[in-house]
């Protein structure tokens, strides 16, 4: 890709953490900007009119097409908690007493969570590979580290209600799609936007900018992954086609040098 006027980029999950970022890459780098977002209000507040917003959510196939007009690239960072939470949408609200039986009964929880990573990383991600138009050029997913060690600590407890299982459900439908993909699998995000409900959020944990990026392949990396960094790899590989058609980890890690080499990320990833 060499940024062009005719290139329009579609970012899903664009109000979420890792989302924001990328679409102020984008924008950075002069590309045009559609989101796609369930809430055009808090979008429109956001991004202060700088992108074009499309009205939709990627669990109902319907309010899709209308976002897809022109899109030559799709960047999907959409997402929910690992956990049970109020981003799993449970309408009406669950009673402490039901959150007991929700966190031990897989059967009800399946039945009343609206927005889980079933219904979003898995059943969602399927709805816009579908829904993606067939000449388009790039289509970037954000995944997981641990989608390859699943019976793995620390990954077996964050598999624990099933997200790494639908991402890799979403990874699967991607990769089969013939569509030209990246797949970006972050650590433990650290850096702000802090939109997730774990201890990095908690302590607003930063990198500072101090430390470098480690690409990786294979799934052995361990570690936290800068939303800032993530970004930045989510943007970078539409320039590089070494990116196309390969699934690659991210962490941070050592010292950060004055420039990051997307390119040689990219081409020579650490594979152990
Ligand atoms: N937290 C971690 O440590 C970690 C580690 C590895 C990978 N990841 C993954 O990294 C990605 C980005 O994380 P993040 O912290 O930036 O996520 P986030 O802040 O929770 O953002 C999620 C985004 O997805 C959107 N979304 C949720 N359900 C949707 C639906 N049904 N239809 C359309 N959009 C929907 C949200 O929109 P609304 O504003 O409308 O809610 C929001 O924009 C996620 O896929 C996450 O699973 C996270």
């Amino acid at each position: 890709m060499t940024s062009s006027v005719k290139d329009l980029v579609l970012v899903a999950g664009a109000t979420g953490g890792v989302g924001q970022l990328v679409v102020s890459e984008l924008l950075e780098k002069g590309l045009r900007v559609r989101i796609l977002t369930r809430n055009p209000a808090k979008a429109q507040n956001m991004f202060n009119n700088r992108v074009e917003v499309a009205v939709g959510d990627i669990r109902d196939p319907a309010t899709l097409p209308d976002a897809m007009e022109d899109i030559t690239h799709i960047i999907c960072c959409t997402g929910t908690s690992a956990f049970p939470s109020s981003k799993w949408e449970f309408d009406p609200s669950p009673s402490w007493i039901e959150w007991i039986q929700l966190l031990v009964d897989r059967k009800h929880r399946d039945s009343r969570a609206k927005n889980s990573p079933a219904k979003v990383d898995a059943q969602g991600v399927t709805n816009l590979v579908a829904a993606a138009p067939p000449n388009l050029q790039r289509f970037v997913f954000v995944s997981s580290c641990g989608i390859l060690r699943k019976d793995q600590l620390p990954w077996s407890i964050l598999n624990g209600f099933g997200v790494l299982d639908a991402k890799e459900k979403g990874e699967q439908v991607i990769a089969n799609s013939g569509l030209p993909y990246t797949i970006i699998r972050p650590g433990r995000l650290i850096d702000g936007p802090y939109t997730s409900y774990d201890l990095n959020t908690l302590f607003k944990a930063k990198t500072d900018s101090k430390l470098g990026v480690v690409i990786g392949k294979g799934d052995k990396l361990l570690g936290d992954a800068s939303r800032i960094d993530v970004a930045a790899a989510c943007v970078e590989c539409l320039f590089h086609p070494a990116s196309e058609r390969q699934i690659f980890e991210l962490v941070n890690q050592g010292t950060r040098p004055p420039v990051i080499d997307w390119d040689k990320l990219f081409l020579q990833p650490t594979v152990n």
